[in-house]
This record gives C-alpha cells, sequence and structure tokens, in this order.
C-alpha cells in the first residue's frame, strides 16, 4: 500500500520505517530541511535501537524515500500519516497548530481521495477541526468534490523499544466513522497481525481520548508508587518488596510499578497536562490527574532532599558524580528528564558535576550548557574525586558496575539512587552511604 507519513521524528519515523519494512511503499516528510537530508545519506536523527539498520535498508530497497514537499507523498499515497508534534501550550492544553498546519497543507495540494490519519496525540475531538481545517483549504480552492475520510489512530511506542512495539504491538487503536476506511486500515496493519487480530476498532473521539487515558493511567502508576515509597521511608517498609507484593496480582500487574524520580519524556508530562486542560474545558476538576502531576514534581524535590540532608544547605565546593541524562534508558531524548530539574537545583546551591549519558551527551549538552558540568566520555570518569555519585537513568551498564573500582575512584562511597539499582544488604557490605526511594538509609 502507499502511504506518507507527515513528520519525521520518533513516531514518524519508526511508524514510516517499519510500514516499509512490510513492504509498503512510504514517503517520510519533514519541514526540517537538515533533517531530512541527513535522513537520505543514511544519518539518523534520534538514538532508537535497530532503527539506523532499518532505515537504510529500506531506503536503499526504494521502498522508504524522504521529502520535505508534502505534494510528492500526497499525489501518490492512499494514506496520509500526521505524525508531528503536539507540545503543551500555555495552559498546559496540547498546541494543535503543526497538526491543523499539515491538515491544511493537504486541503491546498491534495487532488485525489486519500485517508488522514492522526497519529500524533491530540485532544479528543480534534479529528473534526481536522476535518473542517482541510474542507475550508478545499472550498477556497474551489474543489469541495474532493473526498477524503479521518481516522484517529494514536501510537502507543515507547522510545528505546520502539520498533519492537510498533512490530508487536499489543493492539493497535482505530477510530473512524466508516467501515469502509476501518477495512483499509485493518488491510494496512494486517501483516502486523500474523499471530492475532490486536485491531480495535472504534468511534474517533474514543481513540483520540484511549491515548491520553493509557498515558495517565501510566503515570497515574508510577506517583502511585511514588507517593507511597515516602509512606515507606517513613515507617521503614521497603517499596521493592510492596512492589512485588502488589505487582504478582493479576489484577495489577508489574509493570510501571518502579518508584524512583518521577516520570519525564515528551509524553507523560505533557499529556497528562493535555487531559487536564481537556477535562476543565468540558468542566471538570481533574483530581486524580492534578495529583499525579503534583507527586510527579515533588519526587525530583525530594531526590535533591537527600542530597542536602546529606550534605547541608550549602553546596559549594562539591562535586557530583552523575549516571544517565536520558529520561529513561535507551533513548537520547532530554525532554523533561528529571536530571534536567535535579542537576540545576543542585547547581543553584553551588554544587558542580561530572555527568555521563551512554547515547544522551550531545543532545544534554545543548539543555544543560557546559557551566559548571563536565561531560565525560566514561562512566567510571564521573567517579574520579567526587563527593558522591547521583544515579538517574538506570541503563543496563549502571546495574552492575565493579563497586571496588568505584570506592576507589570516588572522595566518598556515597550513592544517592533515584532508580532503587541496588541491593540494600549489598550495598552495606561493600561499605557505601546508600540512598535510594522508598527503603532504608543505608549508613
Ligand atoms: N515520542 C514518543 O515516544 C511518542 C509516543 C507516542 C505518541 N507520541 C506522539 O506523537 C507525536 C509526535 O511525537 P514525536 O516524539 O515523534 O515528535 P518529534 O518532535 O520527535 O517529531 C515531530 C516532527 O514533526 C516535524 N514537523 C513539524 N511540523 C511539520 C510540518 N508542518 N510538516 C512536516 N513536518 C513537520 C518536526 O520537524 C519533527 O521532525 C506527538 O503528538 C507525540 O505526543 C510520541
Amino acid at each position: 500500500m502507499k502511504l506518507t507519513i507527515v513528520g519525521s521524528g520518533y513516531v514518524g519515523l519508526v511508524s514510516g520505517t517499519c510500514f516499509a519494512e512490510m513492504g509498503n511503499d512510504v514517503w517520510c516528510v519533514d519541514i526540517d530541511e537538515k533533517k531530512i537530508e541527513d535522513l537520505k545519506k543514511g544519518i539518523i536523527p534520534i538514538y532508537e535501537p535497530g532503527l539506523e539498520e532499518m532505515v537504510k535498508r529500506n531506503y536503499n530497497e526504494g521502498r522508504l524515500r524522504f521529502t520535505t514537499n508534502l505534494k510528492e507523498g500526497l499525489d501518490e499515497s492512499l494514506f496520509m500519516f500526521i505524525a508531528v508534534g503536539t507540545p503543551p501550550d500555555e495552559d498546559g492544553s496540547a498546541d494543535l497548530k503543526h497538526v491543523l498546519g499539515v491538515a491544511r497543507e493537504i486541503g491546498q495540494k491534495m487532488e485525489k481521495y486519500c485517508i488522514i490519519v492522526n497519529k500524533s496525540t491530540v485532544p479528543v475531538g480534534t479529528g473534526e477541526r481536522v476535518r473542517k481545517a482541510v474542507r475550508e483549504e478545499l472550498e477556497a480552492r474551489n474543489k469541495p468534490e474532493l473526498e477524503f475520510d479521518i481516522v484517529s489512530n494514536p501510537e502507543f511506542l515507547k522510545e528505546g523499544d520502539a520498533i519492537e512495539d510498533f512490530m508487536r504491538a499489543d493492539r493497535v487503536v482505530v477510530g473512524t466513522d466508516n467501515v469502509r476506511t476501518a477495512e483499509l486500515m485493518k488491510e494496512l496493519y494486517d501483516p502486523f497481525q500474523r499471530k492475532g487480530n490486536k485491531v480495535l476498532i472504534m468511534d474517533i473521539l474514543s481513540s483520540e481520548l484511549t491515548k491520553y487515558a493509557a498515558n495517565a493511567m501510566l503515570a497515574t502508576r508510577i506517583s502511585f508508587m511514588n507517593e507511597l515509597s515516602m509512606l515507606c521511608e517513613s515507617c521503614g517498609a521497603d517499596i521493592e518488596r510492596v512492589r512485588e507484593g502488589i505487582g504478582s496480582d493479576s489484577r495489577i500487574g508489574r509493570s510501571f510499578l518502579f518508584a524512583g524520580v518521577g516520570y519525564g519524556g515528551s509524553c507523560f508530562p505533557k499529556d497528562v497536562k493535555a487531559i487536564i486542560q481537556t477535562m476543565k474545558e468540558h468542566g471538570f476538576d481533574a483530581k486524580v490527574l492534578n495529583a499525579v502531576e503534583e507527586v510527579n514534581k515533588d519526587q525530583r524535590e525530594r531526590f535533591v532532599d537527600k542530597v542536602v540532608g546529606h550534605f547541608g544547605e550549602d553546596l559549594s565546593g562539591l562535586t557530583f558524580g552523575v549516571w544517565g541524562l536520558s529520561f529513561k534508558p535507551q533513548t537520547d531524548d532530554m525532554r523533561e528528564a528529571p536530571s534536567i530539574d535535579i542537576i540545576n537545583n543542585l547547581k543553584a546551591r553551588g554544587a558542580v558535576f561530572k555527568v555521563h549519558d551512554p547515547v544522551a551527551m550531545e543532545v544534554a549538552k545543548s539543555v544543560l550548557g557546559n557551566e559548571s558540568i563536565e561531560y565525560c566520555a566514561n562512566y567510571y570518569d564521573v567517579l574520579r574525586d567526587v563527593d558522591a555519585l547521583l544515579l538517574v537513568t538506570e541503563w543496563h551498564q549502571f546495574r552492575r558496575p565493579d563497586f571496588d573500582k568505584m570506592k576507589t575512584l570516588m572522595k566518598n562511597a556515597v550513592i544517592f539512587d533515584g532508580r532503587n539499582q541496588y541491593e540494600l544488604r549489598r550495598m552495606e557490605d561493600r561499605g557505601f552511604v546508600y540512598y535510594s526511594i522508598g527503603r532504608a538509609i543505608v549508613k
């Protein structure tokens, strides 16, 4: 089948490449000229495991093409996917200027029927706004007879596992108002459904809301565990044991129950804000989700409080090593990463840093700058003469480090672990002062 994906970021590039992998002809469009030129040369703008090889193969075999000219794709494609960003507006609602901009461009340039598929995360009701924007443009061109359909097909991939998530999705949600479009969407996703059909067809509004509901639910689980971690620290329980205790209940399940420094990234923070705003527009106070946000914000501050509790308010003259900067492992995405707030907060109290991230160093430099921060190529270099290590992102290589080597490098054997990577008993045996989340302090 022939399709175009407008927006070649995390979602657009991964989806486009996976559709091409299944034999479809795919145009990936972006307004960022450098991004498109780089992609044509095989330079991938983001870090996503397995993506580079897949992009190159599909590009070389001619199924994946890149352009800044939407019309090239539009003229050939049955499906026009919109996968551009929906960043938060000032009031927290999703800013739809990119989505509606693409809708208008399609309306200005289409010459034949197409199915406009919204893959961006958009507030409930956006499908209708897209339809209206396209219609207005067609009317302005005196071509109201040109037909199109609108579909909502939110994306649930996770950065770091994006290809696996797309190729073997738990489910594919398709919101549509007619049977014919539903059948065409099913046909497009058929090659991904060899082990059983997971396409859920529903109305457009429910599909749009499903995406926000999913992210809000996952964010809620994280904040719930973080709130409990506070109680654990106070009463002497261990959040890791509590997590195992509830996660083994099949009604609850094990995912997204890890206490830590809170959620970040390009989705949860903005999507929780956006659904809160949508509820406000509908006259409701989002009591649960407001609390989810507040707990998440507090959790970063509580991590800083642990450091301040140990070293005192004035941190001048102290150097902290930081392991992990991206908002989660296996990605270079720094959007809303907890590391940003934690470093900036401690920096304001006079601390300086040595930091390392396996892939996010370049992106981190553009976000955190160079002042008071030394970027180290190796994660052990971070430790030389530091007063403490802060483990902020749980990359695999940090799980079983050489603790003896760490102790010889560090000025003080003190670790603040924002991701509960190590066993308390072992840290005690190894002679570290060890702070983690929702567990006893090892001194
Ligand atoms: N990143 C994720 O893990 C993820 C997961 C699921 C859903 N989403 C949602 O998918 C959408 C896209 O997210 P992303 O992370 O891929 O964003 P991104 O910022 O990585 O990519 C968006 C791309 O769209 C391009 N763009 C903007 N306006 C354009 C236009 N008019 N024409 C062509 N290209 C244009 C930008 O240049 C950019 O390359 C968002 O709504 C997001 O909430 C993201």
